[in-house]
């Protein structure tokens, strides 16, 4: 027997995963990390912390499976998004990651735009700057921790830090490449005009790989610390939603992914670099060699449930609340909630964007207010759904579900009944670490290529049609829902 492992180096915590041939998973494990927010707005990791989880994941997945490490045949790698890792010239990390959730660096987008020009900025990356992004924190550390910025050397992601220890080689895949927004998204590599336009130097970015390309080996000590054998190949992989893409299957035009986790995605494979001409859409490399992707990040999707649940009724289970917003009609009787508790990324990218009940009256109980809750996420959703068909994608074949909050029955059939669209559930429940183990498999040759790969491991598993009764009072709802953002905006400002 052979197998893949796929490596996933999320916020929360470092997880191994092993797959045979096809594709049937035989062990997961996962090591927390912490997060640490020094002062307000910040977020920040140790990279070192990613590594010991990531060795001990990878040491109690081989036992738990009871598998020979020796049949180890290749490595794919995935992680968060954006994070900014400096190295010195000698490997070593100089200062905490600042992370995809760090909202520290505002003024720096700011400056980028005026740098380059907004028009001219998105035309290369097919990005706005956003504080989420890498090249905005980059700037940050010039300016703000210039004694850290004159020793750096090397910009790494966090899985391409991992990539780093385990093989000894700097290198990148095109989707996260083109998260830092640094990328000439045509190009699929770094684009000269802005690195120089922002004088990050070039020689400081890593070569970048499609996400079956292997771009090095598992070298002799870093096999000595997790057991794996020495020289298995490590392949690119891609950033933790382009690699959950290919773990659910959105790897070609007309299939959509809608995840819905703490925050919420709506994912479009596009075969040529499009993008949303005011850049409301992030538009990236896919981890699929020759395709792109469109994606809208909603920031708390089921996170406003679970802070919905955990403030007002912490001793109520998830099933009894939802139980009781089953028995509430369609549009919760007039009742909504914008979703923006962490500020919003898809479609207003506003840090300062606020959560609200609106139309609350006596009338209203709980159960209405766990209903609207669950509308008012299905809203945001379709923002971007409805940005991604704008765009030029208007031909939707499947909307493929994934994610904790789409597994209860009521939120799937809300979200069917606001997409006015069919959703689709399947048989992989792993994400991204699963699709990362999938590219390792297609670098090896176990698969031809990451679509084939797709369709002989990924089955549907359900479906849930979409309710035409239900229509015209969420097209109602969501028409009133679209006017509350532009009538708040400035009034959010004002809620210091
Ligand atoms: C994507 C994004 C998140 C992070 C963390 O743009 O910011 O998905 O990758 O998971």
């Amino acid at each position: 027997m052979a197998y893949f492992l796929g490596l996933d180096v999320s916020t929360t915590s470092s997880k191994a995963l092993l797959i045979d041939h096809s594709g049937t998973v035989l062990g997961a494990t996962s090591s927390p990390h912490t997060l640490s927010s020094p002062k307000p707005l910040w977020s920040e990791q140790d990279p070192a912390q990613w590594w010991q989880a990531v060795v001990q994941s990878i040491r109690s997945v081989i036992l738990q499976t009871g598998i020979a490490a020796s049949e180890i045949e290749a490595i794919g790698l995935t992680g968060q998004m954006h994070g900014l890792v400096l190295l010195d010239a000698d490997g070593e990390v100089l200062r905490p990651a600042i992370l995809w959730n760090d909202q520290r660096c505002q003024a720096q987008c700011d400056e980028i735009h005026q740098r380059v020009g907004k028009q001219r900025f998105i035309q290369i990356s097919g990005n706005v700057a956003l504080t989420g992004f890498t090249a905005p924190k980059i700037l940050w550390v010039a300016e703000n921790e210039p004694e850290i910025y004159t020793q750096a050397r090397h910009v790494l992601l966090p899985k391409d830090y991992i990539r780093y220890k385990l093989t000894g080689e700097f290198a990148m895949d095109k989707a996260d490449g083109s998260g830092t927004v640094l990328f000439d998204l045509k190009a699929r590599d770094w684009s000269e005009e802005l690195l120089k336009t922002l004088n990050i130097p070039r020689e400081w970015m890593p070569p970048t790989y499609e996400g079956p390309e292997i771009t090095g080996h598992v070298s002799e000590s870093a096999a000595e610390l997790t057991g794996l054998p020495q020289g298995v190949p490590v392949v690119a992989g891609g950033g933790d939603q382009a690699a959950g893409a290919v773990g659910v299957g959105p790897v070609e035009p007309g299939i959509i992914g809608l995840t819905v986790g703490t925050s919420g995605v709506i994912f479009a494979s596009t075969p040529a670099p499009l993008i949303e001409p005011e850049g409301r859409l992030h538009a990236f490399c896919h981890a699929v060699p020759g395709l792109w992707h469109f994606m809208g990040v909603m920031l708390s999707a089921a996170g406003s449930l679970q802070w919905y649940r955990d403030t007002l009724a912490p001793e109520v289970s998830f099933d009894d609340l939802l139980r009781e917003a089953e028995t509430v009609p369609a549009g919760s009787e007039g009742l909504l909630f914008l979703p923006y508790l962490s500020g919003e990324r898809t479609p207003h990218p506003d840090p300062l964007a606020r959560g609200a009940f609106i139309g609350l009256t006596l009338r209203h109980t709980r159960g209405h207010m766990t209903r609207a809750v669950l509308e008012g996420v299905a809203f945001g959703l379709k923002d971007s759904f409805n940005l991604i068909r704008d765009a030029g994608l208007e031909s939707v074949s499947q909307v493929r579900a994934s994610g904790g909050g789409t597994k209860g029955a009521l939120w799937r059939q809300i979200l069917a009944d606001v997409l006015e669209s069919e959703l689709v559930s399947v048989n992989t429940a792993e994400g991204g670490a699963f699709g990362a183990a999938l590219l390792a498999g297609v670098g090896r040759g176990a698969w031809p290529d990451v679509v084939t790969a797709c369709h002989e491991t990924i089955q549907i598993t359900g479906k849930t049609d979409p309710n035409p009764d239900n229509f015209e009072v969420y097209r109602h709802a969501y028409q009133v829902y679209r006017e509350l953002y532009p009538l708040l905006k400035q009034t959010f400002t004002q809620l210091i």
